[in-house]
């Protein structure tokens, strides 16, 4: 999947292909520009306002306490790229924003959105990262606020994700027990546990994550089967042969090499004969990235203290703790993203 500049008409389409199209200028103003558009329009809530149909802009304006005549302008803009639509003076909603944008939508990407918010700043300071090297470790910095964005972001890509991780993995048949570190609002855990009935999860975050995350996993209503454990998965001793299927979601990015490999060692010890290890990551180094695995790599590289792995190098990890590394797996409804599974001989 690429982001890029695609052309309205035959005369652009030409110009396009002979090369005429300044498109480091269309990469970078209108970018930015739209990036937060839907950003402003989603966190003053334009898009639920229209949800009960057409409004102009003053009525969405007094809806979402905004200026009438910046939101006109706003609106405007956003309809020109799809996501409101005009009729006479008003704006409607389009197929687009009903599925991505209303928070009741079960695909909504509301919380990704806003959390937008918090990553614009980090990505101001790429620059001083170029410069000096220095990432921003952003686990140790954010305020009670910004975690809370952080763990609702999660939460609505997991929504995306959760079916086809459930359809991915062979779950060994008599599974009891999940491990799911770094597993936030554990709606991965709670979609493996709805899939099998007999499963049960622990969900293992850092304490200000769990603090957020545990109003997400209580509204699943499976309290009585998954769970959160408080823990640091650097150190946590993780037992020995307790579980059937470890989870290991978006997590080896912020983690350098050797933390990985010790935390990988760990997990294949806690695995029972038989079980597996799901390493399931975004954007992953290797020959398969294409332009959103680049700008992945150098988004977790900014953000932690390391950046993307291949998934070799995963599997390197698991065949040295005593593991059975298996084929990686692409998603098919996911952009550049996969699994690396691992099961422990029986
Ligand atoms: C990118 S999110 C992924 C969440 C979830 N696994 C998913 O796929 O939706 C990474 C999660 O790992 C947690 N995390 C980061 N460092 C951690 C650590 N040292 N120990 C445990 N969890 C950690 C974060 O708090 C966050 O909830």
């Amino acid at each position: 999947m690429r982001i890029g500049v695609e052309p309205e008409n035959l005369a652009e389409r030409a110009v396009l292909a002979m090369g005429l199209v300044p498109t480091p200028l269309l990469a970078t103003h209108p970018v930015l520009l739209l990036a937060r558009a839907i950003m402003v329009a989603t966190k003053y809530g334009m898009f639920e306002a229209l949800t009960s149909g057409s409004l102009d802009a003053s009525d969405v304006a007094k809806r979402c306490g905004t200026h009438s005549g910046a939101t006109e302008t706003l609106l405007g803009s956003l309809a020109k790229a799809g996501y409101v639509a005009m009729d006479s003076n008003r704006f409607l909603l389009t197929a687009l924003t009903r599925k991505w944008l209303l928070e009741s939508s079960p695909r909504s990407l509301r919380d990704s959105v806003l959390f937008r918010y918090v990553e614009w700043d980090w990505i101001a300071r790429l620059d001083d990262f170029v410069e000096h090297g220095q990432p921003l470790d952003f686990h140790a910095m954010m305020s009670g606020d910004e975690w809370q964005l952080y763990q609702r972001g999660m939460r609505s890509l997991a929504a995306l994700a959760a079916p086809e991780t459930v359809r991915r993995v062979r779950v060994p048949k008599d599974a009891r027990r999940l491990l799911d570190v770094g597993g936030s609002h554990g709606f991965l855990s709670v979609a493996f546990c709805r899939r099998y009935p007999q499963l049960r999860a622990e969900v293992l975050d850092l304490p200000e994550a769990v603090e957020h995350a545990a109003p997400l996993l209580g509204a699943e209503g499976m309290d009585d089967r998954v769970v959160h454990r408080v823990g640091d998965a650097r150190t946590e001793d993780m037992g020995h042969e307790i579980y059937d299927v470890i989870l290991l979601a978006q997590l080896v990015h912020h983690f350098d090499a050797a933390t990985n490999r010790d935390l990988v060692a760990r997990l294949a010890r806690s695995l029972r004969p038989g079980g597996v290890l799901v390493v399931q990551e975004i954007s992953p180094r290797g020959e398969r990235s294409g332009q959103l695995g680049g700008l992945g790599s150098l988004y977790f590289a900014l953000t932690s203290y390391a950046g993307s792995w291949s998934f070799e190098e995963i599997a390197s990890w698991q065949s040295d703790a005593g593991l059975v590394p298996r084929k990686p797996v692409w998603f098919r409804t996911l952009p550049d993203t996969g699994q690396q599974v691992a099961s422990k001989p029986r």
